[in-house]
């Protein structure tokens, strides 16, 4: 009797121990069969980037990337374009100036954007006689291939300060959203001089101090025919676009944040556009090497500004700093009022 029920447990073990082994070599197989079927997907990829606070935004992100980029560099053929619905739009919206703001930068992190597309190169449609001349399909087409549920942005900064432009861009589009990009306007006025004075210098042309331009040596003023000052007194400029658009139809990005801490003023931005917020810290990363924040689009594709954004600012006498902080404080308390947007500057 005890043998018999010996040798049923024994069986009833074996079987057990055989559907085990079994199941442990169908896992086996199957994960092996799994990881043959998803050989391209890395083990970090499946995690997600570490120590990221968002995922990734979109795969349409990527889709677009693809798509676009291959249109840019031409390898798309007519019926790709025709078949994907692509379409050249012209601009809803436009980064009108003002230059050495950080117009560049805003841009391309708007790309970022899956519903955004930018004009790579700044057309100066509006401001350049010959340009203007060739009529609107010619600037139509100078506007790149988007879906059309996207919004194309150009920007021109030269927009923001010729006199003709308001007028021309309101005829185009009355209800055309602008974004005006501004830093502290002394730091902006020797950002400016900096890039002319990089230029001659290329050209091994000799060129005057900033102080010397900015200070009428006569009067010791301050020399409001020197362009780059002319440019920072941004509420002169604004007051002529406001005979034309209502003050909302414009948004005022802090130049001086973008560069610090440039997501919260894209997510404004974002609002201000309608469009939904997607541009996340997962696209900005700080290049310590760079000194600035630079553009992630997905795992394997990222860029930093070039290396004309960002020069370092000859020193400026401070006496001359302070006069020009002086000059612009009252049209900067006019340009706070007007736009409702405070600033700390000087
Ligand atoms: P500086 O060269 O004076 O530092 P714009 O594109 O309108 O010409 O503006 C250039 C400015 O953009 C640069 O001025 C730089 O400070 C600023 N900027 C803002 N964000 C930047 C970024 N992420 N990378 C490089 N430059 C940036």
């Amino acid at each position: 009797m005890l043998f018999k029920q010996q040798a049923l447990l024994r069986q009833k073990l074996f079987l057990l121990g055989s559907l085990a082994i079994g199941s442990l070599l169908y896992l086996v197989a199957r994960v092996g069969s799994l990881d043959r079927l998803q050989p391209i997907c890395p083990i970090e990829s499946r995690l997600g980037p570490p120590h990221l606070p968002e995922q990734i935004p979109l795969r349409t992100l990527q889709y677009k990337r693809g798509l676009l980029h291959e249109i840019r560099k031409g390898n798309a053929t007519k019926e790709q374009i025709h078949l994907h619905n692509l379409v050249q739009q012209l601009p809803r919206a436009i980064i009108i100036g003002v230059r050495k703001g950080g117009t560049r930068a805003l841009l391309e992190m708007l790309n970022l954007h899956p519903a955004v597309v930018k004009a790579s190169q700044e057309i100066h449609f509006f401001d350049n006689e010959q340009n203007y001349a060739r009529g609107i399909d010619w600037y139509r087409e100078k506007m790149p291939f988007s879906f059309p549920h996207q919004i194309t942005i150009e920007k021109s900064p030269a927009y923001f300060i010729t006199e003709e432009v308001p007028e021309r861009i309101f005829k185009m589009n009355s209800s055309i959203k602008l974004l005006i990009i501004v830093r502290e306007p002394t730091t902006r006025a020797v950002s400016d001089y900096t890039q002319v004075l990089e230029g001659k210098e290329r050209k091994n042309k000799t060129y005057h101090k900033f102080e010397k331009l900015a200070i009428d040596a006569n009067t010791c003023d301050v020399n409001t025919k020197y362009k780059a000052v002319r440019t920072s007194i941004y509420t002169k400029h604004l007051e002529r676009w406001l005979k034309y658009f209502p003050v909302e139809h414009f948004h005022i990005v802090d130049g001086d944040r973008l560069i610090t801490d440039p997501l919260p003023e894209l997510q404004l931005v974002e609002r201000f556009l309608n469009l939904p917020s997607r541009i996340s810290r997962y696209n900005l990363y700080f290049n310590a090497t760079r000194g600035f924040y630079c553009l992630r689009f997905n795992n394997v594709f990222n860029k930093c500004l070039a290396g004309s954004k960002g020069r370092i600012h000859p020193e400026v006498d401070p006496s001359v700093v302070a006069k020009l902080r002086k000059f612009f404080h009252p049209f900067n308390q006019k340009f706070y009022q007007i736009t409702g947007r405070m600033f700390n500057w000087p």
